[in-house]
Parts: structure tokens; sequence; C-alpha cells
């Protein structure tokens, strides 16, 4: 039998982006790998696409270079006025976004009023539509002086990152509640130091292990920063949460279960242990486990070839409900350029999350990522993961109907399950 589920009166539903992948005109640590890198990007591309079942579609961009200079972007730094009047029609209560240090601190100890200004006028607007922000401060991007010092691995880093909070919070403090130090400090540092694809680009055990304890680092000094300017601030981080699923509960399967859920899942949510209000919880799939890692190939993939199963989420949730704090969904989503699957996957993706709240996970929000199609990191502009359309050419938007789907649930606040 069908029962209507209501979400919690205050429930944020909202979108979210970050500043590389959208706002467009970076000069940052990205913009310098982009350029560096396109041409090969775009050569390789073919081979490390070639098992995806959906590349015929993405060839003739993928093997262009140009796909991988994140460039105007989605112009959303000039066009976020009319971004967030579509945010509004939408219905949505809330928006994550970040701040770009780059812009913030553009050479050493050189802090922009421009860009505090920016942002502040950013805040004002989303205030004025009654929009409330989830701010992250770091998503990925570092200024190129920094990225010259070591980047993560400078022994210098936390302090700095302290420092920009500090700039950041003290300008900007009185418009945000909610703060995201990080996004998913696991999967940058490893991609970025030990599978060696994003700047810079090593593929150093000790590297990695040194950028990880210096985030850890980073994060705390930023956490005591953002709560002695207020004490109420909410303050977490955007974790990448995967749902390792067996296939069959062997003795094999539940060994390998345990030693991915407290190698990839546990240790930066144990790290951080007294250093967090909340968790965000990035979520994107799961990975299912038998007598090893992999997918189910009976599943359907998303244009970026992960397997579709938007019902891993209640398990996510599930996994998460023993550290008794409040969980905000930072990020979950699909690729779909056709906007097909993202239209199953709203109602599905809703009820795993209405299932998760019965369930005893304390779910205060759900942010689906992302508001706009954006440019996704070393993969460029192909891959679609927006509820609102946008032509790169024109700078066009266009509301999909996964979009409305999304709006009407949120209005109505309750699902059928
Ligand atoms: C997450 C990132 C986000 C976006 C999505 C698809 O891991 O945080 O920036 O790239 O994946």
């Amino acid at each position: 039998m069908q029962k209507l589920f209501t979400f919690p009166e205050n429930f944020y539903f909202g979108a979210a982006t970050a500043s590389h992948q959208i706002e467009g005109g970076q000069n940052n640590n990205w913009t310098r790998f982009e350029h560096a890198n396109a041409e090969r990007l775009a050569k390789e591309s073919e081979a490390a696409f070639a098992w995806n079942p959906h590349w015929s579609k993405f060839k003739s961009e993928a093997t262009n270079p140009e796909n991988y200079i994140s460039g105007a972007a989605c112009d959303h730094w000039n066009r976020y006025e009319e971004d967030f009047d579509i945010l509004v029609s939408l219905g949505l209560n809330s928006y994550r976004f970040s701040i770009e240090w780059s812009r913030i601190e553009p050479g050493e100890s050189i802090f922009s009023e421009e860009a505090l200004d920016h942002y502040e006028a950013m805040l004002i607007a989303l205030q004025k539509r009654g929009i409330t922000p989830f701010v992250t401060l770091w998503h990925w991007t570092l200024p190129l002086w920094l990225a010259d010092q070591g980047g993560l691995t400078s022994n210098d880093f936390p302090y700095h990152f302290e420092r920009y909070t500090q700039k950041v919070v003290n300008r900007l403090g009185k418009y945000v509640h909610f703060w995201i130090t990080l996004n998913e400090p696991d999967v940058v540092a490893s991609h970025s130091y030990l599978i060696g694809h994003w700047p810079p680009q090593k593929k150093n055990p000790f590297a990695y292990l040194k950028a990880e304890r210096q985030l850890v680092q980073a994060h705390k000094q930023s956490y005591q920063m953002l709560k002695a300017y207020n004490k109420d601030n909410q303050v977490g981080i955007a974790k990448h949460q995967v749902a390792f699923v067996m296939l069959r509960p062997t003795l094999t399967n539940r060994v390998l279960k345990f030693l991915a859920d407290q190698f990839w899942n546990r240790p930066w949510l144990r790290k951080i242990k007294h250093y967090q209000d909340f968790i965000g919880l990035n979520h994107y799939h799961r990975h299912c486990i038998d007598n090893g890692y992999g997918k189910n190939p009976n599943l359907v993939q998303t244009d970026f070839g992960w397997e579709y199963c938007p019902e891993s989420l209640t398990q996510a949730l599930i996994e998460l409900k023993g550290y008794k704090l409040p969980i905000y969904i930072t990020e979950s989503g699909v690729a779909d350029a056709d906007d097909t699957l993202r239209q199953d996957f709203i109602p599905r993706v809703l009820k795993a999350v209405a299932r998760g709240i019965e369930a005893g996970a304390d779910v205060r929000g759900y942010l689906h990522w992302s508001f706009l199609d954006n440019f996704e990191w070393d993969k460029g502009f192909w891959l679609r993961f927006g509820l609102i359309q946008v032509d790169f050419k024109t700078q066009t938007r266009t509301i999909r109907q996964s979009a409305r789907m999304y709006a009407e649930i949120s209005q109505k606040r309750q699902i059928e399950l």
C-alpha cells in the first residue's frame, strides 16, 4: 500500500554549484592545468571512454580540446541575479555555492575587496529572495601563488586557509549560517597526489598522506575560526560517501565491505570528530562487492558511466546515522544530457531521502547537484548535471522538465512511498 511521506517543515530543498565550474574567468591552478592539458585530454578521451555506452553521443565534444578549457563556463559571475531568479521560480529555498579563494587572495597576503564585495552582493541577492546559502570555502581550486608553494603539501597550507577563512567570515559572516570548509577532501587529495590525474598530478603516497594531514589541520583551524566568529555557525565538510553493497553476504564480501568502509567512508569523519556540527553528504553511486569491487553489469549507467541506483542514498544515510549529527545532502545528481534519467531520478532519490529519514537519519536538507550544467573538471563540458540546461555558446538557460518535477515535489513537501 502506498503511503504519503511529508518532509519536515523547515527542510531545505535546494541546488548546489562550485565557483570554478560555473563562474567563468578563473585564474587558479586548475586554469593552468586546463591550458597545459587540453590537447592531451582531448586525444586521450577516446581510449579513456571507449567502455562508456553513451560515448558516441559525446565523442565530437569530448575529442575537441576546447571542451577542456573552463573559459567563461556559465558566466555566472555576471549572471548571478538572473540565475537566482530561476531558483526562485522553482520555489527552492536554499543554494550551495563556493567562494573562489584565488579571487579573494590573488597574491599572497593580498586580499581583494572587490571580490569580497562581489560575494557580499551575491549573498544579499540571495537574502532578498529568501534563499538560505550554504557556503563552501574550498571546492578544490588554489590560488596560483599557493599552488607554486606546494599547494596542499605546503607546510603553511593550514595557516593560509585559516587566514582566508578569517577574511571571508569577517566580511560575509553576517549573511551565512551554514559553512562547508572543504569539499570532498579525500577525493581531491587522492586524485591530485595518488592517482595523479588532477593538478599537481603527483603519484606519491607520502605527498598524498601529507596533503590529507594538512587538509585535516586546515579544516580544524577553519572550524575554530568560524565558531569563534559566531558560536551558532553550523560548520562541516562535504564528504564523498559511497554505498558499498554486497551482492552476496559471503565472508569474503563482508571483509571487503568492512575494508571499503574503513578506508573510504569513515576516516575523515573520524579525524574531524569534534570539529563538525553536521555531515555534508555528497553521494552519487554505490559500488558492488562480489569477490571484488565493481559495477552491477545489469544496471543502467549515467552519461558518466556511473552505476544508476538512486536508492543507494538510503543506505548512505543509514550508515551515517550512527554519527548522531544532522545530515545535509550537499550533492546528489546524475550526468544526463537527455534529462530522461534525471526525470526518473528526482522522485526516486527524494523517496530514498524519505526512507532514510524514516529509518532515523536526521536529514535536514537536499541540495541537488547541480543547479546549472557546468564544467566537470578534467572531463570538461560534455557531462550535463544541471537542473537547468545551459547553452555554453549563447549562455541561454532552459529549465529542464526534471527541475519542474523537483519544484513540484519540494513545494508540496510530500512524496508517495
Ligand atoms: C563531485 C564534485 C562536484 C562535481 C560532482 C559531479 O565529486 O564535488 O564538483 O564534479 O562530483
